[in-house]
């Protein structure tokens, strides 16, 4: 897709992980956990998408977000797209009035929503660009896009820190190089790296590949997701990029390292 070769090898991995039940099997549990939470900020998203009649949502996952729209009274017509196969199975069997389709970001199905939505996988896109052009091609209005923003927080769960990748395998020496490494290496070198290497960042080892348990927040993120490159990208194409909650969230949300961004489409 890009004529890299280290990125078509990190797309057919990515691809593998998420799509392979046995190697998903534990990531899956690890993110549907976060249903139990109710989470605040999973509430804001639902209130704020009522505006809409329809809406997509790219990498539905195990339907999770379709759960909480209802709960909270979405009446609109609701597709949800994912490129795991048996997961969609699983979601059209639980909520058969809902549409669901197994197909990836960057090439989406044809359909005629007023926006799409999506909550922590733009970081998951090994070529993002591709999926923003397609997601702006995909609808009438608004693109609805929470995700880290990994070079203001200065934290990046794909990246190995300190020795061992595992966490609770560590040693002592490894817990204080773990600690420097998140602590001050990290952060340091996210805040630069747009200066130094440009938009749209790739991590091509994430920790997920070859550590693929247990699961840590984000550990299976290969775009260094960040409000500037969203911002610039729509800048280029004369859209504009709006925060309907704040460009820094309020704390209330317990999202304080997330973007809840929405992108404009120059209706002409
Ligand atoms: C962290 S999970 C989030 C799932 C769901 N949004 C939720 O919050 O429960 C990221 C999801 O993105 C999906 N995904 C990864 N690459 C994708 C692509 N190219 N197109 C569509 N979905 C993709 C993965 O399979 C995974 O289900």
């Amino acid at each position: 897709m890009s004529g890299d070769p280290r990125l078509e090898v990190l797309q057919r991995r990515m691809e593998e992980f998420y799509r392979r039940p046995e190697l998903r099997q534990a990531y899956q549990e690890f993110v549907d956990q976060r249903e139990a939470l109710d989470h605040p900020f999973e509430r804001a998203l639902a209130a704020y998408l009522e505006r809409y009649r329809s809406v997509l949502e790219i990498g539905c996952g195990s339907g999770r977000l379709y759960r909480t729209l209802r709960r909270a009274g979405y009446a609109g017509h609701y597709t949800g797209i994912e490129i795991a196969e048996d997961v969609i199975e699983r979601c059209r069997r639980r909520h058969p009035e809902a549409e669901w389709k197994v197909a990836g970001a960057y090439a989406i199905p044809e359909g005629d929503p007023e926006a799409c939505f999506s909550y922590g996988v733009l970081e998951s896109f090994v070529y993002p660009r591709k999926a923003l052009e397609e997601m702006a091609r995909a609808v009438r209005r608004d693109l609805v896009l929470l995700f880290p923003d990994f070079i203001e927080s200065g934290h990046l769960g794909s990246q190995q820190t300190g020795v061992t990748p595992a966490r609770h395998k560590r040693r002592p020496l490894d817990v204080l190089v773990g600690w420097y490494d998140r602590k001050l290496r990290l952060p340091r070198a996210l805040r630069s790296a747009r200066r130094r290497l440009g938009p749209f960042i790739i991590n091509l080892a994430p920790v997920a590949l070859d550590h693929p348990q247990p699961p840590e927040p984000d550990y299976d993120a290969v775009y260094l997701s960040c409000k500037a490159d969203i911002e610039d990208w729509a800048a280029a194409r004369g859209e504009r990029v709006e925060y309907p909650l704040g460009r820094t969230l309020p704390r209330a949300l317990r999202a304080r390292s997330w973007a809840f961004a929405v992108v404009r489409k120059s209706v002409t």
